[in-house]
């Protein structure tokens, strides 16, 4: 199988792309965006189809999905409203404090990596390196001077594909009481300069 990239979601692959980040994130997002269906069904409602890069098998499948965040939006759109109008007012608050946690805002001249996910038979065949290409592309195509992303800090096997494509660690944030919560309790932050 020969696999391509494309900047952008294919059309009509919504459902298809909030499968694979929830299968790559639900333990992560699952506190704000579960249940299962549910959060599936919100990310495929509100994605944002120029955020993202995917990978395509040879039949058109999307066998792999990287977001990014630039000028204030990220693949995953969805404001307050619409996460209180699938959650209700009251849940809806307790989630909307969850993503805030989550949320990553781009400094000046950053193009902030969102998440990237490749479908778990397809792994280890090169397709997340193809994935990170095309986000580079982005960042040099938007005049971005860096790459920046958050990975789970026990998540060593992509801090290793990061390091082979050129990001370094440049912090660890620890937070242990969110551990419970979001099932993680330290993210680690790299960086890859962009070539102009
Ligand atoms: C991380 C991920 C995107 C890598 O995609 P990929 O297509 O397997 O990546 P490549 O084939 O280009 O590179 C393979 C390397 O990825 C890393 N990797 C991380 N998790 C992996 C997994 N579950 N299976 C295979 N490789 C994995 C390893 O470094 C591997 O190299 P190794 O075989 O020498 O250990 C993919 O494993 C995935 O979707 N994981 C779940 C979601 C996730 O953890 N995302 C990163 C956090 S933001």
């Amino acid at each position: 199988m020969t696999t391509t990239t494309r900047r952008g979601l294919p059309r009509g692959a919504e459902e298809r792309v909030a499968e694979l980040y929830w299968e790559a994130f639900g333990g992560k997002l699952g506190a704000a965006l579960g249940p299962a269906g549910t959060g599936r069904r919100f990310i495929a409602e509100h994605l944002n189809a120029d955020r993202g890069v995917t990978a395509l098998s040879d039949d058109g499948r999307v066998v792999g999905v990287a977001g990014f965040q630039l000028a204030g939006r990220g693949l995953v759109g969805g404001d307050a409203a619409a996460v209180r109008a699938t959650y209700g007012q009251v849940r809806g608050m307790w989630r909307l404090f969850l993503l805030a946690l989550l949320e990553r805002t781009p400094a000046r001249g950053e193009l902030v990596m969102d998440g990237i996910a490749v479908d778990a038979g397809e792994r280890g065949r090169g397709i997340g390196g193809l994935l990170l290409r095309e986000i580079e592309a982005v960042a040099v195509e938007q005049g971005c001077r860096r790459i920046r992303l958050d990975v789970v800090a026990e998540n060593r096997r992509a801090q290793a594909l990061y390091e082979r494509h050129g990001f370094r660690a440049v912090a660890v944030h620890r937070t242990p009481w969110l551990r419970d919560v979001l099932g993680f309790g330290a993210v680690t932050t790299m960086h890859k300069a962009v070539a102009r």
